[in-house]
């Protein structure tokens, strides 16, 4: 007889296909690149990657990773404190805070556990910390997690909402910490944080500034710095934290960028750190290398921006709305999930991988299909991209 779990486990998923909305998984035989090969289909265009400087393949990040795996072996075997910690790792510690301007950075195996990691560790019951209203998972549930463990005080301010954000600061002045958390950049509208008036209105109020760079790093600002250099404002954030999973060679791993204290701190103390083994050195290996090829070729990051330039007027031109902005994520809204679900599942049958994103990841009714472009993209791939769209669109009656 089927227990109780699996006989509802069973009855959501058949509801989730019922109602369009089970995610497929798509197996890729081939390294991430602007073009995979994906079981079944044969060659795709790749455009929902975050594989923005197109170093996921890359010779040198690839060849790294192999070194390091011959020098160091596949890990610690244990947690950093208790079995010894690779010199490789502090390398890359080194190498990330320099990248993002800040005195220390301490690395986790993904920026989910940097993000579940600080709050809970830094904070106390007599401290705030407040999250803007569409800030990624991790950093919700970082928050969820710093409240059930220290009783601190939570709250979401409304997205970009400096007014809103300023009047929840003063109503907590009784608390002795106060920290603001907010992406750099918006994973699902690409949008960027409003830094320079964040970073004041913190200083104003006495609030600690924490930014997500996730989708940043490597991505905004002449050199790829992140956020910071987008605004002219490197060394002014509190504390950074980011993934290595995304522009900097797209395997695994994040790190929490700050004072040496800041890191010290979470070293002695965060749970993912003392009782979680450390990122594996293959992978330390390949970020290492990724952030050296990003400082010796900062000119990728002009060739992305241009790509996502290209892409974004084409679009428009081809009579689509997408959402404005500057970075390589290119949303085009289109209401319903299974509306996004099916757009993406016919661009999949015309050769292009974009994922369809629906309610709980975005607001209801604002289900969208998201474009993500890459330095490694070539005109030929993000025109063959757009006739796909164009032909897709067309289809749908939406152009
Ligand atoms: C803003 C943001 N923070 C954190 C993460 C998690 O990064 P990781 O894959 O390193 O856990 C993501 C990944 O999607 C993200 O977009």
């Amino acid at each position: 007889m089927m227990n109780a779990l699996e006989s509802r486990l069973r009855a959501d998923l058949d509801a989730f296909r019922r109602d369009g909305v089970y995610k497929r998984l798509n197996w890729l035989d081939s390294p991430q690149a602007p073009r995979v090969r994906m079981e079944g289909r044969g060659e795709v265009i790749i455009l929902s990657s975050n594989n923005y400087l197109g170093f996921c393949d890359h010779p040198e990040v690839v060849q790294a990773g192999k070194d390091a795996l011959d020098r160091y072996g596949a890990g610690t075997g244990s947690v950093r404190f208790i079995c010894g910690t690779f010199t490789i790792h502090r390398e890359l510690e080194q190498a990330c805070a320099e990248l993002v301007g800040t005195e220390a950075s301490l690395s986790f195996v993904s920026c989910w556990n940097a993000n579940e990691a600080l709050p809970g560790t830094v904070l106390t019951e007599h401290d705030l910390v407040l999250s803007d209203q569409l800030n990624h998972a991790s950093i919700i549930d970082g928050i969820r997690l710093a409240k059930a463990i220290t009783k601190c005080q939570t709250g979401v301010y409304r997205h970009g909402d400096l007014d809103d954000l300023r009047a929840k600061l003063r109503a907590a002045a009784d608390r002795k910490v106060k920290m603001v958390i907010t992406d750099g950049i918006f994973s699902m509208e690409g949008a960027i944080a409003k830094l320079p008036e964040l970073a004041q209105l913190c200083r104003d109020e006495g609030a600690v500034l924490v930014v997500d760079d996730s989708h940043a790093t490597g991505v905004l600002g002449a050199t790829g710095r992140g956020t910071a250099e987008h605004f002219g404002m490197v060394g002014e954030v509190d504390i950074i934290t980011s993934t290595l999973g995304k522009a900097l060679g797209g395997a695994a791993g994040g790190f929490v960028a700050g004072s040496g204290a800041v890191c010290d701190y979470l070293t002695q103390r965060a749970r993912p750190q003392l009782f979680s083994n450390a990122l594996p050195p293959t992978v330390a290996g390949s970020a290492l290398a990724s952030i050296r090829l990003l400082q010796r070729q900062p000119d990728r990051v002009a060739t992305l921006r241009e790509n996502a330039r290209y892409f974004r007027t084409q679009l428009q031109e081809a009579g689509f709305r997408p959402l404005p902005g500057e970075t390589p994520i290119i949303p085009v809204i289109l209401g319903e999930t299974a509306a996004a679900i099916r757009m993406s599942e016919m661009l999949l049958d015309e050769g292009v991988f974009v994922t369809g994103f629906g309610f709980p990841v975005v607001p209801q009714g604002e289900a969208r299909v998201r474009c993500q472009i890459s330095a490694a993209h070539t005109r030929a791939d993000l025109d063959e991209a757009l006739a796909a769209f164009r032909s897709v669109g067309r289809k749908l009656g939406l152009v």
